[in-house]
């Protein structure tokens, strides 16, 4: 019988790709949705079934896992992981799930000291020690954040700030972790994956300059590449929509992790799981081009 699959974080950034690609594959989806809305509309039009509910809310996970075999396990970019896993492995254990891959993070190393991270250090164990299949995806860093990062300087100043000019880091484009993720959740043998701890790259190792070229390429003009101190960058993030407090205790520590070489990786996951080289960043932002031009 056909396996049901349910996609948490259904309308982010990518549970959006996930959805996308299981549905190409035929399979049999459910989205859960903390807010109904027109991107949760939109999703029924698609043909998922969706339900609504909050990660901190037992019976709604329940719910939305009922009769469920497979889940995607997306937490956002706040507070309260370890929490949230716990009450989903309790409701998956409950429902027998054979396999939930997780989202998690490249730079998940056992000195962290980012909040977030070290949530997803501990999600890590909680969903192992439920024993319902989890699968650990630890990606890079995405190309989504330099639409928030870089477009407002890129397009007021033809600049991109950015700290640790000298950091190494590799950058995957998301629709690369949707298909890692629809991959193996559609796959016949499980087994090959569960347990694992897969790192998520792209193809190229870029620093503040590298990223600043590509930007510049896409737009067709010269953008500069200003160096900055951290505090000061922390200091322009908190001003993102997107950029609760949290997020930027976060992005303090994970400049440290970059600087630390913890995104310095390319792997051949993206290769070895869909068949195909990774996205470029390149490809990203032409993508998105939009969103830096005035
Ligand atoms: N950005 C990076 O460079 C990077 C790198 C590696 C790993 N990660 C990890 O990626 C994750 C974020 O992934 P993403 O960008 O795909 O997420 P995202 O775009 O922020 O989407 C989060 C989704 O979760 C939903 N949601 C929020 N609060 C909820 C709640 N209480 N109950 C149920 N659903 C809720 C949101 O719905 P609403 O929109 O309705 O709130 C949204 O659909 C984080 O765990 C982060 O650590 C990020």
């Amino acid at each position: 019988m056909k396996s049901k699959i349910l996609v948490t974080g259904a309308t982010g950034t990518t549970g959006q790709y996930v959805i996308e690609i299981l549905l190409e594959k035929g399979a049999d989806v459910r989205a859960m949705v903390r807010t109904v809305d027109e991107r949760s509309k939109a999703l029924e039009k698609l043909g998922v079934e969706v339900v609504q509910a909050d990660f901190l809310d037992l019976q709604g996970l329940r719910k939305a896992l009922k009769n469920v075999n497979r889940a995607y396990f997306l937490y956002p970019f706040i507070d309260h992981l370890p929490k949230a896993a716990g009450y989903f492995a309790k409701a998956a254990k409950e429902q027998n799930l054979e396999l939930v891959v997780s989202m998690s993070q490249m730079n998940v190393h056992d000195a962290t000291k980012s909040p977030a991270t070290q949530n997803h250090l501990i999600a890590e164990d909680i969903l192992d020690w439920a024993e319902i299949g989890a699968v650990h995806i630890r990606p890079a860093l995405f190309a989504w954040n330099y639409l928030g990062m870089a477009s407002p300087t890129v397009k007021a100043e033809n600049k991109f700030y950015f700290p640790n000019p000298e950091a190494k880091y590799t950058i995957i484009h998301p629709k690369d972790i949707g298909e890692v993720v629809a991959e193996i959740l559609t796959a016949e043998n499980i087994q090959q994956h569960i347990g694992k701890r897969y790192d998520l790259s792209g193809s190229e190792i870029y620093d503040g300059k590298k990223v600043t070229d590509v930007i510049g390429k896409v737009l067709n003009k010269e953008i500069e590449f200003v160096p900055i101190p951290v505090d000061v960058w922390i200091d322009a993030m908190k001003k993102l929509p997107t950029v609760n407090e949290f997020l930027a205790k976060h992005l303090r520590e994970l400049s440290k992790d970059i600087a630390m070489d913890k995104f310095n990786k390319v792997t051949d996951v993206v290769k070895n799981i869909t068949g195909h080289e990774p996205r470029t960043f390149e490809e990203y932002l032409t993508e998105y081009k939009a969103v830096f031009e005035n």
